[in-house]
């Protein structure tokens, strides 16, 4: 595992946005895993400026977001969907048919979609490279704490704090309680891996991740399991400060 510290944020987008565009230039039709969240916000306003300044190609790319609130039709202001439009697909050009999130619309069949989302990356070829950042209670994707490391593409039951977490974006609208995301063991095959944490409130979680013990009480744990994976922090993620 390799362990960047940058010294901010913006030091942060700009490299994980470089290793990206590295990995693209190598690859033109690069199957990316891709997250949602405040993390990847800066990584996402980088690439965008790279299309619009220096006409970066994304035609080709292929794109599997990590995971989506169920019981929220596409088009709702909060799901993750949207927020893909907005960072980036709808800035960049990236070929409607080649993004993939899975669908949490009400009324959907959860499991049929999830097994649909799991062949759909598999009928692609797998994962070249996974973003992905990393929940203060330790979940990646919406794998929660007790997730089991061989666990597929599913619906799941969001945790407490992560749902409390949520409340700032969805204001007085109520937080679905449950997602559809891909799973620990599907995370795993992908044959890179990105992980990005900034702030003091991930410092905890990325020291049990990166150091504690593997285990599935840190879903983030899982990635001392893989072979290449590249840590990018800023310097405030990077220690566990306790007040005194
Ligand atoms: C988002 C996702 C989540 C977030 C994590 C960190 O697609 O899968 O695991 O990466 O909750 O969120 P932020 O970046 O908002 O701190």
């Amino acid at each position: 595992m390799r362990v960047l510290v940058t010294p901010d944020y913006r030091t942060l987008s700009r490299t994980a946005a470089e290793l990206l565009i590295k990995a693209l230039h190598a690859k033109s039709n690069l199957r990316l895993g891709l997250p949602t969240g405040r993390t990847p916000l800066g990584m996402y306003e980088e690439l965008v400026k790279k299309h619009q300044e220096e006409h970066l190609d994304f035609s080709k790319l292929m794109t599997f977001n990590l995971d989506e609130y169920l019981g929220l039709p596409s088009d709702h202001p909060k799901s993750y969907h949207t927020y893909m439009k907005q960072h980036f697909f709808e800035q960049v050009n990236i070929s409607p048919t080649n993004i993939h999130i899975p669908d949490g619309s009400p009324g959907i069949d959860a499991d049929r979609e999830s097994e649909r989302y799991e062949k759909a990356i598999h009928d692609a070829g797998g994962l070249d490279l996974l973003v992905v950042g990393i929940g203060a209670n330790g979940h990646i994707a919406f794998n929660e704490p007790g997730s089991a490391f061989d666990s597929r593409t599913r619906a799941v039951d969001l945790a407490p704090e992560t749902i409390a977490n949520a409340t700032q974006y969805f204001g007085s609208d109520r937080v679905p309680a449950r997602a559809i995301t891909m799973g620990i063991g599907t995370m795993l095959e992908a044959r890179r891996i990105l992980l990005l944490a900034a702030g003091t409130s991930k410092a905890d979680a990325v020291d049990r991740a990166l150091r504690g013990p593997v285990s599935p009480d840190v879903p983030a744990s899982a990635l001392q399991l893989h072979p290449r994976v590249i840590v990018i922090l800023d310097e405030a993620a990077n220690h566990h400060r306790v007040d005194c």
